[in-house]
């Protein structure tokens, strides 16, 4: 699939998974009120929707409905963007810029960004975990398990500490000198374990076979390990206005990133080997995979 029709793909896509946010968050379920709004500051109008795009495509393998499969992909988004609004909090990486748009604590203020960011973790739980005509409590189960373990102290939040770590902040000390496979142990749980999860998540979702599961999780994390190398490289490469987000920030905080650890040209090498692992775990699945695979590319060369 060519990386303009997996553009178009992304964003016709993108706009189904909009509108079942803000059925989600529309103030008839959502009521107007400082912690209401700041949750639809955080979620709606911008993102590119990668997390569901993987749910559902991976779903899509294995014959289920996008219907079916976009609770699931609207609680990772939910679950995405609290991950933002305390990522960019000041006690983090105290950032004024998100999405364009400004963050959360910026628009509202520090408490409402955090209880915001906890009631989004908190319905992220609500809609994977919501009763379904003809759905079936074992699959929601496992769902919220894996979930749950992709989110907390096994997933993105042990990266997050560890990112911050790093950083030397908890010693008042210099930024760690990590070496490359600790930053990609790191990158892999903080932002990996939501890659893995969405890939993973198809598989639930369709009782695929525990080898299907497994491969799915090999996409999962090859695409989360390309993700963030391009994360970091547009940090150093993109400007503010493409991003809509403040750039050229991690080296002057001692961020962890492979860039500053390996330097960007074999920073380069890793993405395209990245790239490769994600398409090497897709291949039991020809042609039907080429949506995931086009993915991979566009984490990989994507420009914001
Ligand atoms: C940003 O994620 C956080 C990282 C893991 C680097 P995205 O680049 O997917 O952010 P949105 O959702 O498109 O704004
Ligand atoms: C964020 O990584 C990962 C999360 C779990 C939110 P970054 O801190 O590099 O993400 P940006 O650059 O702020 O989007
Ligand atoms: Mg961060
Ligand atoms: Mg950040
Ligand atoms: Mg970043």
């Amino acid at each position: 699939m060519a990386t303009t029709d997996f553009e178009a793909d992304l964003a016709t896509t993108g706009k189904q998974v909009d509108a079942a946010l803000e059925a989600l968050l529309g103030e008839r379920v959502l009521p107007t009120g400082r912690l209401g709004d700041a949750m639809r500051h955080a979620v709606l109008g911008g993102g590119k929707r990668l997390r569901p795009y993987v749910v559902l495509r991976s779903a899509e393998l294995f014959a289920i409905p996008e219907a079916a499969a976009m609770p699931t992909a609207c609680a990772l988004e939910l679950l995405h963007c609290y991950s933002l609004v305390h990522d960019d909090l000041p006690a983090m990486d105290d950032d004024d810029l998100r999405r364009g748009r400004p963050t959360v604590h910026r628009a509202y203020d520090e408490a409402t960004a955090i209880l915001a960011g906890d009631a989004l973790l908190t319905l992220a739980f609500e809609v994977v975990s919501a009763p379904a005509p003809q759905a079936d409590p074992a699959i929601s189960a496992t769902l919220v398990h894996t979930l749950a373990r992709a989110a907390g102290a096994t997933g993105m939040a042990a990266g997050q500490i560890l990112d911050l770590e790093a950083e030397g902040r908890f010693d008042g000390g210099e930024p760690l000198s990590l070496s490359e496979s600790q930053v990609s142990h790191l990158q892999s749980l903080k932002t990996g374990a939501l890659f893995r999860f969405a890939a993973e998540a198809g598989a639930i979702l369709g009782k695929a076979s525990p080898e299907d599961r497994v491969r799915l999780v090999r996409y999962g994390a090859a695409l989360g390990r390309a993700f963030q190398i391009a994360d970091d490289l547009l940090d150093e490469e993109a400007s503010p206005e493409e991003l809509g987000k403040a750039t050229a920030k991690d080296r002057a905080r001692g961020k962890a990133t492979l860039p500053a650890v390996i330097g960007k040209g074999a920073a380069r090498e890793k993405l395209a080997e990245a790239v490769s692992a994600a398409r090497e775990a897709l291949v039991p699945y020809g042609d039907r995979a080429s949506r995931l695979l086009a993915a991979a590319d566009f984490a990989a060369t994507r420009r914001n």
